[in-house]
């Protein structure tokens, strides 16, 4: 995976930076083209020298180099990968604001890659907010981050914010690597949160979906190359480059997903859509001398069924099954009825998982009767495995022949 890949290796000025030298020996001798992008602080501590000696191409510390005016754009555009090891407080903040002063800045702003950052400062640095801001940022913009490891630290303290092993960093940059674009070029589409059905002007029928397996999903697909809009009811962080469409009822998530979806090539629907609406909320808001208010309710539209009957050839369409008893039977029938091509099935009456939590458990079911299980794991390596689920699926099915239409079951 690493053979033939082009990884800058950024390197910024702390006692971590020898370990760096290892972490750049491993990546060549993987077989990866490693160009060194040094900090003017890393020079102090490892000089240019060893890097250029060990990696594929010289060291480069300068934005001022007179054989390429422009290296910044050369290096960013041209990486598979851009890796920072060690990553200090002040490349992180300089890399969340933007502010682009030195070769490195400027290929972190500058690069399309992805970006495995692995931050090494002392304890009390690593925890303190604006750090924890930074890498918080980050991580919503779709940095990688490998964590510092707890052990023995400059000066003789120790805490967290040891440079994680260079064989660790090295795993992190292959996994990152494996996943790659495998979406390149095809547009995702992903519905998250739950929708908010009006009784009267100011009261709505909800559910607890909180939206983050969706926004999970969206984030995990632009990561992997691909074009994603996010039709939500939810205000979450919005991974950088995901457009959104907001909308709040059943009958508005039908018209959005209804208009993305003739073009999409992966639709995921993970929004709870409410079953259910008032027949004739009130305009204005119900009082409490008008007595005890009857809400009558009527069936919304089935958005999935609708997708899966109007199902262009070679889209996959994904649908979530919230179960509380009989998991895998709800939710092969549901994979039948809406004529689906995966469906997500979580019971969500087991501890941790599904609506609000951070973390899931899924069953993941296709109609040929394949089953795959995700044990209790955050919702990003849910994510993570839908979509290596749903490129299986498409690649099974470019081997046979384009998916044809089929009529609702
Ligand atoms: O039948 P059930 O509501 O359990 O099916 C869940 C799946 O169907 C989810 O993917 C959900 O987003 C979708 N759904 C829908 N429209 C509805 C109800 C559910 O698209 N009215």
């Amino acid at each position: 995976m690493l053979a033939g890949k082009r990884i800058v290796l950024g390197v910024t000025g702390g006692i971590a930076a020898y370990k760096a030298v290892e972490v750049c020996r491993l990546l060549v001798d993987a077989g990866a083209h490693v160009v060194p992008v040094l900090t003017e602080g890393a020079e102090h501590f490892v000089g240019r020298t060893t890097f250029s000696a060990l990696a594929s191409e010289p060291a480069q510390t300068s934005l001022w180099n007179e054989a390429s005016p422009i290296p910044h754009t050369a290096l960013g555009q041209s990486a598979d990968l851009v890796l920072v090891a060690p990553a200090t407080a002040r490349l992180l903040s300089a890399y969340a604001s933007g502010y682009s002063h030195d070769l490195l800045t400027n290929v972190l702003i500058a690069t399309r890659a992805p970006v495995v950052l692995c931050p090494a400062m002392h304890t009390e640095m690593w925890e303190h907010p604006a750090v924890r801001a930074n890498i918080a940022t980050l991580r919503a913009r779709g940095a990688h981050l490998v964590e510092p490891e707890e052990g023995r630290l400059a000066g003789g303290d120790s805490g967290t914010g040891r440079l994680a092993a260079p064989a660790r960093i090295v795993a992190e940059v292959r996994a990152v690597l494996a996943r790659g674009a495998d979406l390149a070029g095809l547009h995702v589409v992903v519905s998250a949160g739950g929708t908010r059905e009006p009784i009267d002007a100011v009261r709505v029928i909800a559910n607890r979906s909180s939206g983050k397996q969706g926004y999970a999903l969206a984030a995990e697909a632009i990561a992997r190359g691909a074009r994603v809009t996010l039709v939500s009811t939810v205000d979450l962080p919005t991974p950088a480059g995901v457009d959104v469409r907001r909308v709040q009822t059943a009958a508005e998530m039908e018209v959005a997903m209804g208009d993305l979806a003739e073009q999409a090539d992966v639709v995921l629907m993970a929004a709870a859509v409410a079953d259910y609406r008032p027949v004739a909320p009130a305009a204005g808001k119900l009082k409490k001398d008008q007595g005890v208010p009857q809400i009558v309710l009527e069936p919304t539209p089935d958005i999935l069924a609708g997708l899966g009957a109007r199902k262009p050839a070679g889209q996959v369409l994904v649908g979530f099954a919230a179960e509380t008893s009989d998991l895998v039977a709800n939710a092969e029938a549901k994979l039948a009825r809406k004529n689906l091509d995966l469906i997500v099935a979580n019971d969500v009456g087991a501890p941790g998982v599904g609506f609000q939590h951070d973390t899931n458990a899924v069953t993941l079911l296709q109609p040929g009767g394949e089953v795959d299980t995700v044990t209790l794991t955050d919702k990003r390596a849910v994510a993570k495995a839908v979509l290596d689920t749903v490129v299986r699926i498409r690649s099974a099915g470019a081997d046979h022949h384009p998916r044809k239409q089929t009529e609702k079951a």
